[in-house]
């Protein structure tokens, strides 16, 4: 006799497949393991409250939960939500002109030293209020939520300013108490040198240390502290004075590293203990060792490679051949990448980095949870796990990042274990 069941508020029920991710496996999913996705048909997914209570097979499961409502669906695939753990949401203006302007045949780097770029961005999100920016945010985090995105990393990084930052985090802040959708805070404040502070770079740095990551901190704004280490924006001392100041102020670190030119920002994400190394196009063959050997999880952005039309891409073949634990993101922004779609990111991981499907769902869901420090908590399908996950119009995964291009067959999101989307129009096939 098997005990009493817990009580359940609702139960999910699909022939599928399920794609669980609960292999077994150590996480994050590294190397080889990243090609289990831990299939699995015909079960059920019982939730109680904001959890998952149990997951087991579809007609045992009906027997033992019978007054939990079951949401029957049908055949249809069933995962974790994504995690996109890189995104910079909070903006003003979109930037339409200067995507013209490169496929005109100027470069990002010629725009932004030429003032454009995030400089562009800064200007224009000083004009706005926060409530402004607020409206804006959630309209843009209930498309991630309608793609099937779950969680999302949400940077600060065009006030540039400790007004115009503190702004941006406070209505990240706000948003996030009023959408379904989990976002998860990083102060960016080294995202560039503003108008304001060219001939004067030192004092942009002593403000962000002295002044703005005090008060993120004060607030309770930010989880993380990124930088942009980049050779035409901070460099790979600079970035480490503010990655220390913040590490010793309580927040953690990611970093853009190596997205254009090789810096070393990969071995400066490892030598200060960053949980993820983020674009990497131009990482080293030491900066791959380092990123192993520190545990720090490559964050690789192919929409922006893609949406740049950079020839250089990551080396993301050689990162899982040398056993690291990949992970995707969109990089969704108003310059470099605007997308929000991570199916359309797996179909990129897939071309440029030689990546199986499998491995690239492991990628967008429990690799991107695990560089968020949120593995243990959301990614999988798993008894005590967070039940956050999707169902999709799909007949099975190969076909997730085949069918390219931005049509949604997500048909249903379930998050926090409440069903917040429905699409009766995922129909894809
Ligand atoms: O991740 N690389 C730096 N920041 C963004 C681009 C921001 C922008 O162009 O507005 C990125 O690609
Ligand atoms: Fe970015």
């Amino acid at each position: 006799m098997t005990e009493a069941p817990a009580k359940a508020d609702l139960l999910i029920v699909s022939r599928g497949p399920w794609l669980t991710l609960d292999s077994g496996a150590p996480l994050p999913r590294a190397g080889a393991a990243m090609n289990e996705v831990g299939e699995r048909h015909d079960l059920a997914l019982a939730i109680a409250g904001e959890r998952i209570l149990e997951i087991g097979p579809r007609e045992e499961m009906l027997a033992r939960y019978p007054d939990a409502g079951p949401l029957d669906l049908g055949h249809r695939l069933v995962m974790p939500g994504f995690v996109d753990p890189h995104t910079h949401p909070v903006f003003n203006r979109t930037r339409e002109l200067e995507f013209e302007m490169r496929n005109q045949g100027r470069s990002y780097v010629d725009i932004a030293k030429a003032g454009g770029g995030i400089r562009n961005s800064v200007r224009s999100l000083r004009e706005v209020d926060q409530e402004t920016l607020e409206e804006q945010l959630e309209r843009r985090v209930a498309a991630f939520l309608r793609l099937g995105t779950t969680t999302i990393e949400a940077k600060s990084g065009y006030g540039l300013s400790l007004e115009a930052e503190l702004k941006s985090l406070r209505a990240i802040k706000e948003v996030a108490r009023r959408t379904p959708l989990d976002l998860v805070p990083t102060f960016l404040g080294a995202h560039e040198i503003p108008d304001e502070y060219r001939d004067d770079r030192e004092a942009y740095i002593r403000l962000i240390i002295e002044e703005m990551i005090p008060a993120v901190v004060r607030e309770d704004l930010a989880r993380f502290c990124d930088v942009f280490c980049e050779e035409h924006v901070f460099t790979v001392a600079e970035s480490r004075r503010i990655l220390e100041a913040a590490r010793r102020a309580g927040l953690e670190i990611r970093i853009h590293a190596d997205e254009i030119e090789s810096t070393g920002g990969a071995e400066l994400a490892a030598e200060v203990g960053a949980w993820s190394a983020d674009h990497l196009g131009a990482i080293s063959a030491a900066g791959i060792r380092r990123l192993g050997e520190a545990g720090v999880i490559p964050i690789l952005l192919p929409g922006t490679t893609f949406f740049l039309n950079l020839d250089r891409k990551a080396p993301g073949r050689k990162m899982i051949d040398s056993g690291l634990a990949v992970a995707l993101a969109t990089d969704y922004n108003p310059g470099s990448c605007h997308t929000r779609s991570m199916p359309m990111i797996m179909t990129l991981a897939c071309i440029h980095y030689a990546m199986t499907a499998a491995e690239a769902l492991s990628a967008a869901t429990v690799n991107a949870a695990c560089s968020l420090g949120l593995g243990q908590d959301r990614g999988l399908l798993k008894a005590g796990y967070r039940a956050d996950l999707i169902a999709l119009d799909l007949p099975d995964l190969r076909y997730l990042p085949y069918h390219f291009g931005g049509e949604n067959f997500v048909s249903h999101v379930i998050k926090n274990g409440r069903l917040v989307v429905t699409n009766d129009a995922a129909q894809p096939s």
